[in-house]
């Protein structure tokens, strides 16, 4: 057994750097000594009594080459090992072995290194008395191979030498460390884009806020006209979005499309102000010719708001206002799910709001007659579920008009001016 330990020194050193008489098993059969580690590494079912933490301890110590170094009296440095015998002579032509592989042999090479710093091994370990520990880098045929040394004195002048190739574990550890590098490249190219990209986040949905609240003024402003030209339009469209925005909601649409629904409602009937009062105020019935007048409304608002690009999706919906399923309505006689959904809760609510608001021809319904008429075109004139929802809002009495609408709502509360904000 090697009394080979990193921390104790060796039977025969002494600490004081002086050598004493060998007590070691003879070095010289080296075959007989790597059949022992062989051994005591388990392949012989003998030793197998070894704890694992033993085991785990030989194998760790288990050298790819074991070396008898020794220093002649001449000052050359002779390495044995398994596989060849290397001189390196004293003097300037160190280094030089007489007896190693030829160029390209990388075990001659490293037998050559190991002989070069033989005598500095064996100096330093006969002052300390410790176990050395050398770190190897062999250059040779442009191959770069790196070996860990462990060396303890066993005679006056010879050591054993434990050598590790290091080279596998080198390489992971550069391998890793590339690896680590670029994911950390990639990591901040990543953490750079993703600020970049909250930057870019942050100006669209600016942009989208302003671009929103630009086309809310918009509406304001154009309601706030037709309130100057024509107020009792003015306040049904207000109510018809009001009532548009709960069906919406009761209907369980997305927040967007309740908006869209309820802001489209309050242009709705912007067409009208370019109706003449005589015919819009008239209390009698509508002549066809008079009828086609007011008819022309849907047209009209269609054409100046499909100009104004950010309030062209409420154009389309609004000018299918008047359409109806049975395709009975105006002014395309569109017929089921070719009108928009939008267009089909504002018609509804428009009806409704219509039916119980007086009109210069006629008197306001009561809610239940307006219900009740409603409820009779439902599924041939007006959307099933639309019309159902508006049924509930009211006969479970969860709407009433000119109550403030719910937050999403855009209603006559946010408009400066209007009735309902004083
Ligand atoms: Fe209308």
């Amino acid at each position: 057994m090697l009394p080979i330990n990193r921390d104790k020194v060796l039977p025969g050193a002494r600490r004081d750097g002086r050598a004493e008489e060998p007590v070691y098993p003879d070095p010289d059969s080296l075959d007989a000594l790597r059949d022992s580690i062989d051994r005591k590494l388990g392949r012989t079912g003998a030793v197998l009594p070894l704890s694992e933490a033993e085991q785990r301890v030989l194998l760790e110590l288990m050298p790819d080459e074991l070396l008898r170094v020794t220093v002649e009296t001449d000052e050359t440095v002779l390495v044995v090992g398994r596989q060849r015998r290397v001189r390196v002579p004293a003097g300037p032509d160190a280094g030089q072995s007489t007896c190693g592989g030829h160029p390209g042999d990388s075990t001659a090479a490293l037998y050559r290194a190991v002989g070069d710093c033989g005598k500095q091994l064996l100096s330093d370990f006969l002052a300390t008395g410790e176990m050395q520990t050398r770190d190897l880098r062999v250059e040779e045929d442009g191959q770069t191979s790196f070996f860990e040394l462990r060396a303890a004195a066993c005679q006056p002048r010879g050591m054993l030498v434990l050598v590790r190739d290091t080279t596998p574990l080198r390489d992971a550890v550069d391998c890793l460390s590339q690896a680590t590098e670029k994911s950390k490249r990639l990591h901040e190219m990543l953490e750079a884009e993703a600020v970049i990209r909250a930057e870019e986040e942050k100006i669209i949905k600016s942009s989208f806020e302003k671009l929103a609240g630009l086309k809310e003024d918009t509406i304001v402003a154009v309601t706030a006209i037709v309130r100057k030209k024509d107020p009792d339009t003015a306040r049904h469209q207000e109510r018809v979005s009001q009532l548009a925005c709960s069906i919406g909601k009761e209907m369980g649409l997305d927040k967007d499309t309740v908006k869209m629904v309820a802001l489209a409602a309050l242009l709705h009937d912007l067409g009208k102000v370019f109706v003449s009062p005589s015919t819009l105020l008239k209390p009698g019935r509508l002549t066809p010719e008079e009828m086609d007048e007011v008819r022309k409304h849907a047209d009209t608002e269609f054409e100046i708001l499909k100009g104004i690009e950010f309030l062209s999706p409420l154009a389309e919906i609004i000018h299918q206002h008047h359409e109806r399923l049975d395709g009975s309505g105006y002014p395309r006689g569109l017929t089921g799910s070719d009108i928009l959904l939008e267009a089909r809760i504002l018609a509804v609510a428009d009806v409704v709001e219509a039916m119980m608001s007086d009109r210069p021809h006629r008197r306001a319904l009561t809610e239940a007659a307006a219900l009740e008429e409603i409820e009779n075109t439902r599924g041939t004139l007006f959307d099933t579920s639309t019309v159902d929802a508006c049924l509930r809002l009211f006969r479970e009495g969860r709407f009433r008009f000119d109550v403030t609408p719910p937050d999403e709502c855009p209603g006559p509360s946010r408009q400066p001016g209007s009735p309902a904000s004083g």
